[in-house]
């Protein structure tokens, strides 16, 4: 098996963290890093992640998140956003593809057309794109982590409106997804059973 195939097969989602265990903001920096490469449209790169460490901040979380311990007992919890209404920075989130010869100008200039006609005023397809986009960069940071050997689980049990109201987010900032991190404890399941590949892949 690859690598890659091995940390898909390993990862699991974890409920249950060694409480004691500090990851430090070098390998959170890191794993946002990794994450940052995921494809995005346009490469809109509309995500935002915010990291919460402190026993202070891990506990108004854990009251967002519906009083999930894991929230606690992980090392940290990343808050997945997307930003809606990104179509505004890809111009000069395009440049340094187009200075460094990725992509030619008139490639950039025709993007930032057609995310400008597609998303301003849509607020479904803002917000559609923001769930797309984070999502995939939280499942990347989720894979790179279990590469660490750090184990992640991911939530969407939260009140979006309390994480607005106590974490620093931006007004164009959807919280999308929670992902706590840590070192897993004993009495997480397995990685539970997938339906057959039947049931899910046609193939025409
Ligand atoms: C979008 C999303 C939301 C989830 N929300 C929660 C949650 O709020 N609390 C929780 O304990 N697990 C949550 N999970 C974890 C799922 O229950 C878990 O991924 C699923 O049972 C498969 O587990 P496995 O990956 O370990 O096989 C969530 C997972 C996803 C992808």
């Amino acid at each position: 098996m690859t690598s890659v195939q091995n940390v898909i097969f390993q990862r699991r989602s974890t409920s249950k963290y060694q409480p004691d265990y500090v990851i430090d903001q070098e390998t959170l920096a890191q794993l946002v890093s990794l994450a940052g490469y995921s494809p995005s449209a346009y490469n809109l790169q509309n995500w935002r992640f915010i990291a919460v460490t402190t026993p202070e901040a891990k506990a108004q979380l854990r009251v967002a998140a519906y009083g999930q311990p894991q929230v606690e007992a992980a090392s940290a919890t990343f808050i997945v956003c997307g930003q809606l209404a990104a179509h505004k920075a890809l111009e000069q989130r395009l440049s340094k593809s187009v200075n460094t010869g990725v992509i030619p100008q008139s490639i950039a200039d025709s993007w930032v057309g057609a995310a400008s006609q597609s998303h301003e005023g849509n607020d479904q397809l803002q917000r559609d794109e923001a769930i797309r986009s984070a999502s995939l960069a939280a499942m990347t940071l989720m894979l790179a982590a279990e590469e660490m050997g750090l184990a992640t689980g991911a939530m969407g049990g939260f009140d979006g409106e309390q994480l607005k109201q106590h974490f620093p987010l931006n007004e164009d900032d959807l919280p999308v997804m929670l992902i706590t991190i840590g070192k897993a404890a004993k009495g997480n399941w397995a990685q539970k059973a997938r339906r057959p590949l039947k049931e899910i892949l046609t193939v025409i």
